[in-house]
């Protein structure tokens, strides 16, 4: 493509559904991240927000601020090794580590990774020894305590995540002889998508006091504290990425209160993010097939549901979504929001009625053939999604920057299929 498409284009071109991803604003989320963070903290990005290589590519190249990588598959781990970030620069989480995959990570050269319990700690520490190794391992908790108000919480309560905080004194001694590790520090991870900035603050404050008391506990001094992240950016609607104008001063003051040596890397300071980095990067054309009544209730019917954006709709994480239309229905759509009011349903194509994209939200009149565009959807896009539910085609996803296009792509479906002869 020699000249700038419009997104219309783009879906004409390569199909719909189609995912576009900006690598420019994936440029800006990562410049704009390490500017709201203290000197020299790490950023870990999050590949569950969106694994494809040239979005996580772009995250690790280009100046100094180069993002390392928070991986939890061999998927993951395929897909960071592509993208080009070295084993040395991955940290390996999940609950569910199997003696295969480890494996796999280390032989991939990857050294630290998140340890959710005693026993996943002695599994790392098995798959360290027998390639000869020690890893490094961050022991990730499950504080009993909370601030914060807002975001998804992931800690406090029972759960597969963390080791509960309270148990670390009576086992630290076990955590500390486990053979083919290393205690390198600790791994916090409380929340997701805080949109308010002092519930986000105050998060972080009561995780460096939870680490700082674990430290004792532990009786090890941390090298790395991966404090967790939370950075918010909206999901399938318009707006912006948060600000977090105050975060840097006060994580700054809230290190130099527990970890004093912090400045000089001791420890040295982590986050890890998804979906700011990567959620605004994105939008997702699709196109009508239909438009129905019901009962008075008016139905658009798209080619993405469920299956495309929003596997996670049953968790409630992402009705309602907005629409826009792509093309010369965009002057319908100013018209229709002169008037305002005209209210729809979006749904996939889905034979379920869970395939509801948005319940009864303000749309532009459309018609079959035309083309919307969803925003901020860079983050937990296909991969997040039903994909293979009803054997439809993955989306496409389309790759720009400064307007042209850098790739175009699509996840493939296949069965390997092996039939097994028996004698009789
Ligand atoms: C351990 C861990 N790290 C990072 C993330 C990324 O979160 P987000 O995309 O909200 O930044 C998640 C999301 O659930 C997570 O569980």
């Amino acid at each position: 493509m020699s000249s700038r498409s419009t997104l219309e284009e783009l879906a004409e071109q390569y199909g719909s559904p189609a995912y576009v991803y900006d690598l420019d604003r994936v440029a800006a989320a990562r410049r704009d991240l390490f500017g709201l963070l203290p000197e020299g903290t790490e950023v870990f990005y999050a590949f569950k927000a969106n694994p494809h290589v040239d979005v996580a590519r772009a995250l690790r190249s280009g100046d100094s601020h180069a993002c390392k990588a928070e991986i939890s598959s061999t998927g993951e781990l395929a897909a960071a090794l592509e993208a080009g970030y070295p084993g040395s620069d991955i940290l390996y989480t999940g609950p569910g580590k199997t003696p295969g995959e480890l494996r796999e990570a280390i032989d991939a050269g990857v050294r630290l990774f998140s340890a959710e319990s005693l026993t996943d700690l002695e599994s790392i520490g098995a798959a360290a020894t027998a390639h000869g190794t020690v890893a490094d391992c961050l022991l990730r908790i499950n504080s009993a305590t909370a601030s914060a108000s807002t975001g998804i919480r992931m800690t406090g309560k029972p759960t597969q995540f963390g080791i509960d905080s309270e148990t670390v004194a009576g086992i630290a001694a076990e955590l500390r002889a486990v053979p083919g590790t290393s205690i390198a520090g600790l791994h916090l991870f409380s929340q997701s998508n805080a949109k308010d900035e002092d519930a986000l603050i105050a998060e972080f404050r009561h995780t460096i006091e939870v680490a700082a008391q674990m430290q004792c506990d532990l009786g090890v001094p941390l090298r790395l504290l991966d404090i967790g992240g939370g950075f918010s950016v909206p999901y399938g609607q318009h707006g912006e990425r948060a600000a977090y104008p105050k975060l840097r001063a006060e994580l700054a003051a809230a290190l130099d209160l527990s970890f004093p040596g912090w400045r000089q890397g001791a420890p040295r300071v982590a986050v890890e993010s998804g979906r700011y980095l990567v959620g605004d990067s994105g939008t997702l054309l699709a196109t009508v097939s239909n438009v129905k009544v019901s009962r008075g209730r008016k139905f658009v019917i798209l080619d993405a549901g469920i299956n495309t954006f929003g596997g996670m709709s049953g968790l409630g994480r992402i009705l309602p979504v907005s629409v826009s239309v792509a093309g010369p229905g965009a002057q319908r759509q100013a018209a229709a929001e002169q008037e305002a009011g005209e209210k729809a349903s979006l749904a996939g194509p889905l034979c379920t009625p869970g395939d509801i994209l948005g319940r009864e939200i303000p749309v532009p009149e459309l018609a079959p053939g035309d083309v919307v565009a969803i925003p901020n959807t860079g983050a937990y896009g296909p991969t997040a999604s039903l994909l293979m539910f009803l054997g439809r085609p993955a989306p496409t996803e389309v790759v720009v920057r400064g307007g042209e296009v850098v790739s175009v792509s699509r996840i493939e479906h296949v069965r390997s299929y092996r039939r097994v002869e028996r004698d009789e």
